[in-house]
Formats: C-alpha cells, sequence, structure tokens
C-alpha cells in the first residue's frame, strides 16, 4: 500500500553501521528522518551523507535521530564511510542501514523502477514520536538534497503541532506565522496570540513566532 503523510511509518528490522536497528524501537520518543541513497561510492551520496554529519547537532536539538539506506551491505557501508569522512571533513556520527535485500526501499517504496529497477531514487520522510510519517520528498538520483530545507521543514511541523498556526512561503524560524483560519473567536485570538496580529486578509494574518 503507499505510503502517504499521516501513515504509521513501517517498522522493520535491518542491519546497519551501527548494529541492528529496530526502527520502530529505534525511534523511541524522538522524531527521525529515513533517507535513502542510490548506491555506496557514488558522488552526490558521498557529499550529502558529509552533509548530514555535518548537521547532526541541528537534528539533535530538535530531538529528531536520523537514518540513511542505501541498497548496498554493512561491510560497503563501513568502507565508503572512510571515504566520507575523508573528503566531506566529518566524522559520520549515525547509522546507514544495510539494505541489500532491499526490504526497506521495498517497504518504503524507495525503487523506482521506470528510472531504475534495483536501485532508490532520493527519498526522505521525517517521521514523529507517533511513528506517523509527517513529510515525504523524493528527488531524482542525479540531485543531491538540501538538508537545510529538510531542518527548516521540520521547525514547521514541530512548531504547526504546538500551536494553531501555520507557516508562511520560505518562513524559518523565528519569522512571523499565520494563523489558522478556522481562529475565529477574539477571546481564543487573544489568549492564543497575546502579542496580536496583522490582519492583511480575514483569511490571511500574521502573528509573531508564539515559541519565542
Ligand atoms: C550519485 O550519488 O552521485 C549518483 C548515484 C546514482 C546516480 C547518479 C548519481
Amino acid at each position: 500500500m503507499a505510503l502517504h503523510i499521516g501513515s504509521v511509518a513501517p517498522d522493520f528490522t535491518q542491519e546497519s553501521t551501527e548494529g541492528p536497528i529496530k526502527f520502530h524501537e529505534w525511534i523511541g520518543n524522538h522524531w527521525a528522518v529515513l533517507f535513502s541513497h542510490p548506491k555506496d561510492f557514488t558522488p552526490v551520496c558521498t557529499t550529502e551523507l558529509g552533509r548530514v554529519a555535518a548537521l547532526k547537532p541541528e537534528f539533535d536539538k530538535r530531538d529528531v535521530k536520523v537514518l540513511a539506506v542505501s541498497v548496498d551491505d554493512v561491510t560497503s557501508h563501513k568502507n565508503w564511510v572512510g571515504d566520507i569522512e575523508d573528503t566531506q571533513k566529518v566524522k559520520v556520527n549515525y547509522p546507514i542501514l544495510g539494505d541489500a535485500d532491499k526490504k526497506v526501499a521495498k517497504l518504503y517504496d524507495m525503487i523506482h523502477p521506470e528510472w531504475n529497477d534495483t536501485l532508490t531514487v532520493r527519498s526522505v520522510f521525517v517521521i514523529d514520536s507517533n511513528k506517523k510519517v509527517r513529510l515525504i520528498i523524493t528527488y531524482p538520483a542525479s540531485t543531491g538534497r538540501n538538508f537545510d530545507e529538510i531542518l527548516r521543514a521540520i521547525d514547521s511541523l514541530q512548531l504547526t503541532d504546538k500551536y494553531s498556526v501555520a507557516t508562511p512561503v520560505d518562513w524559518k524560524h523565528g519569522q512571523d506565522v499565520i494563523i489558522a483560519p478556522a481562529l475565529k473567536d477574539p477571546a481564543v485570538l487573544k489568549e492564543k496570540f497575546p502579542k496580536g496580529y496583522k490582519e492583511l486578509r480575514p483569511y490571511l494574518r500574521l502573528t509573531p513566532d508564539p515559541s519565542k
């Protein structure tokens, strides 16, 4: 069955560079990002894995665990890690799943046969602490992802879970947010948004980031 936003993230047990991972147990009460790579020892993937290692403190701040997967086995991943660390000047500080049997790739529909029968595309799944899929992004193999954008989207998801708001185009943590159009009661608005708001249209009301 196709995975959608709101689906329960499929559980699995699979070997990784840091030992076996039972996915739901490994997520625990945290959030997670699961992201796939077409193949080991490929240039774009090497840069992506390095970037994620450099950004790991930013994922930690948001209580998000990171997990990479590629269809090669763990022995190959461990050899590749040396190259990633050498060329990207970072320590790979998160696990990479071995997926030679393509168990995870199939569960998460990471293989797009019209492109390639065996390799995964660049999929990203953001999963919350209830194990629900909250965001799905798919890039072709030739386009490296922007992990700053993934952090930005996580900021939006975590903020909008807590407050009755949505985040506008290109929003970054700390900038004004949009009040949910369904909120109309002036008393409720005053209580929820004590800093007030600007009404550009009845359906477009901006208020300072309520988490600040
Ligand atoms: C890469 O990571 O560089 C890559 C992998 C598969 C196809 C194209 C590029």
